[in-house]
């Protein structure tokens, strides 16, 4: 049985953790949307990642994606947030996924009217 810390180095090395310049959270969680709804985003989230190689690569768009069960927002979902930007999206269904990783992901232009908070990090405010 390896050591914690020498299993977790293998893994982080295996999933290129170290090498992202932005990681994606996406809600899938029944309060912001139907669940249907958000793992169908997720499905077509990781997809494209994989497809405009941006999953698992290197490079200045190299990008980590994460499917969580609740951002707090809870309410017209599925929510998606991009760190360390801090972009924060609602109503992101699959039908809106690949021009956000077109514009945002790959062009680096937001879609202005689709975001509704902003954090970035570090925050200049604190
Ligand atoms: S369930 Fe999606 S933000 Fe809470």
């Amino acid at each position: 049985m390896p050591e914690p810390h020498e299993q977790l180095t293998a893994i982080a090395g295996k999933l290129l953790i170290g090498q992202f310049h932005r990681h994606v959270l996406l809600c899938v969680g029944d309060s912001c949307c139907n669940s249907a709804v958000g793992l169908a985003a997720w499905e077509k989230l990781k997809d494209e990642l994989k497809q405009r190689r941006l999953s698992l690569a290197t490079g200045p768009n190299a990008c980590y994606r994460t499917k969580v069960g609740c951002l707090r927002v809870c309410c017209h979902g599925p929510i998606l947030v991009v760190y360390p930007e801090g972009t924060w999206y609602f109503g992101m269904t699959a039908e809106r996924i690949a021009r956000f990783v077109e514009e945002h992901l790959i062009n680096g232009q937001p879609i202005e009217e689709w975001i509704f908070a902003r954090n970035p990090l570090p925050n200049p405010m604190t």
